[in-house]
């Protein structure tokens, strides 16, 4: 048993940005983090949900909070995120026996001001989805580059991912393009020129479609789920309720 490393006192990581995602994912936890209270935690996936899930290790090597730390069930997004979930001796469990969450953590490709996402760019997106919409209170953890300039799409220019069923993939591209005006749609490739397109964990291709700025997320969204063949967007739309953005200098931006 060890307590909490308090944050005043973490050494520097070897990487700035990465200590802008450490701070933003510790400060998220230790401020919306009620061990009394939440029983049931959504575990994001990306490169900032790692300090989150380590924090949550922490919280369980401390006397004062372990007894309620190691009855959390956490439920993941995707493959890594259930590692994360293991490796930091949390327990694991699905979202098909506990439907409904009591908080969430998630990464974001970008944020706008009114804490509409974009999100996708490890292709979880459905996942990410189904865990953020289940649960009560769902906080979002991006170091600085990810909060939107003005509008989405200003800062993320790999465009919105689009999770679709493989049969339909020609069809999506051709509708996103000619019924809803993308400028560029591509099909996610995997690691490698002979790897092929990238296969979700529902065994769905992702399409990345640039629609350049986005003035109206809500109604984007909706037109992209209206396409035949689309299992969800990359837009999230009307469900964080605050982003936590770290700097590199360790000061972080509630939004
Ligand atoms: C994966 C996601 C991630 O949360 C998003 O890509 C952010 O990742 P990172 O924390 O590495 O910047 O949506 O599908």
């Amino acid at each position: 048993m060890s307590p909490i490393p308090a944050i005043k006192d973490l050494p520097h990581l070897d990487d700035p940005l990465e200590d802008s995602k450490r701070i933003a994912a510790y400060r998220a936890v230790d401020e919306n983090l009620d061990v009394e209270v939440h029983k049931i935690i959504g575990i994001g996936s990306g490169s900032t949900v790692i300090y989150v899930a380590e924090r949550l290790g922490q919280y369980l090597q401390d006397e004062r909070f372990s007894q309620f730390v190691s009855k959390f069930i956490c439920i993941p997004t995707g493959f890594q995120s259930r590692n994360l979930i293991l490796e930091n001796g949390l327990q694991l469990g699905c979202i098909e026996q506990h439907p409904v969450i009591d908080i969430a953590f998630d990464g974001a490709d970008e944020v706008d001001v009114n804490l509409q996402l974009i999100k996708g760019g490890g292709a979880c997106l459905f996942q990410e989805k189904l865990v953020s919409t289940s649960s009560k209170v769902f906080i979002v953890v991006a170091d600085y580059r990810k909060k939107s300039s003005q509008y989405l799409g200003s800062n993320w220019k790999k465009g919105v991912p689009v999770e679709v069923v493989p049969s339909a993939y020609v069809r999506v591209c051709h509708d996103l393009k000619n019924l809803l005006g993308a400028k560029q749609v591509v099909v996610r490739q995997g690691g490698s020129a002979k790897a092929g397109p990238v296969v979700t964990d529902n065994n769905n291709f992702i399409l990345d479609a640039d629609f350049g700025e986005i003035q109206d997320p809500k109604m984007l969204h909706e037109n992209i789920k209206s396409l035949v063949g689309v299992v969800e967007t990359g837009l999230f739309i009307d469900n964080a309720e605050k982003a936590y953005f770290g700097n590199a200098d360790g000061s972080v931006e509630v939004v």
